[in-house]
């Protein structure tokens, strides 16, 4: 099928929040960081609004669509280097607060629909410890938040030209890449074929309960490998 993957645009906010629910429903980390007795499907959605709006303005945030279609098939969210050390801009310094302000807008209107708020902050922990490790081209790195590709239109080439708007990029830069994912099969495999490397395991444990995230990176131009 003719992919096109283009930048994320207001329009298609409520496409990607739908992919990105339907393709994450059963992942391990969301099972993980949320109580599914009480999770809210609609708090969700708004918090992957805000999120999706954060992104157009802040990242590079893409989606894929068929040819001559509207759905959302995947999208991918993209953070950009940030270079070691440089201090953070005002403008960056008022993005952040105001995604601060629109969770915490978010967080009285429809609680916590179901976050597990101390394994947030775990797994950011956990986060912060591997990314200091693994992160030592003092360039940064291109770092990819969000993936997903609906599950009917999985293995079918969409991961692949979403993934490539940025690789591509990132190589006629000389640029690294970096992702965290939250299964080692198949996903290692599949960003395998992207040429991401296994690089350090994330261990977030919530007093026994525990997950563990996939650190990996990727050297421009890297070639595809097996994980
Ligand atoms: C991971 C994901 C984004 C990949 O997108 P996709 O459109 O299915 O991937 P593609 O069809 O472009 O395949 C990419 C490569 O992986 C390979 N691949 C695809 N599925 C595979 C599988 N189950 N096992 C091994 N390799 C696989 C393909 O052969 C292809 O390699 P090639 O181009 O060298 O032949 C998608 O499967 C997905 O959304 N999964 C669920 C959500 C998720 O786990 N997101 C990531 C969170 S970290």
């Amino acid at each position: 099928m003719p992919i096109r993957v283009t930048a994320l645009t207001e329009a298609d906010v409520p496409g990607a929040v739908r992919a990105i629910q339907v393709a994450f429903a059963d992942d391990p980390y969301n099972n993980w960081v949320f109580d599914k007795a009480n999770f809210s499907t609609q708090r969700n959605a708004v918090s992957l609004a805000i999120r999706c709006r954060w992104g157009m303005r802040n990242g590079i945030f893409h989606v894929a669509k068929e040819e001559g279609s509207d759905q959302v098939l995947g999208v991918a969210c993209w953070l950009k280097p940030q270079t070691a050390g440089k201090p953070q801009s005002w403008a960056d310094w008022l993005e952040d607060w105001r995604l601060w302000l629109n969770q915490v807008s978010m967080n009285l209107f429809y609680g916590r629909g179901g976050l597990i708020v101390n394994r947030y902050y775990i797994w950011k922990e956990a986060q912060a410890k591997v990314q200091s490790s693994v992160w030592t081209d003092p360039r940064g790195y291109y770092f990819l938040n969000i993936m997903v590709v609906v599950p009917e239109a999985q293995g079918k080439g969409v991961g692949r030209q979403l993934m490539k708007a940025v690789t591509g990029q990132a190589d006629a830069e000389g640029m690294n890449c970096y992702l965290e994912s939250s299964r080692d099969r198949p996903n290692m495999q599949i960003y395998g074929r992207f040429g991401f490397r296994f690089a350090k395991e994330l261990e977030c444990d919530d007093e026994g309960t525990a997950i563990k995230l996939f650190a990996m990176v990727r050297e421009p131009n890297a070639s595809p490998r097996d994980n």
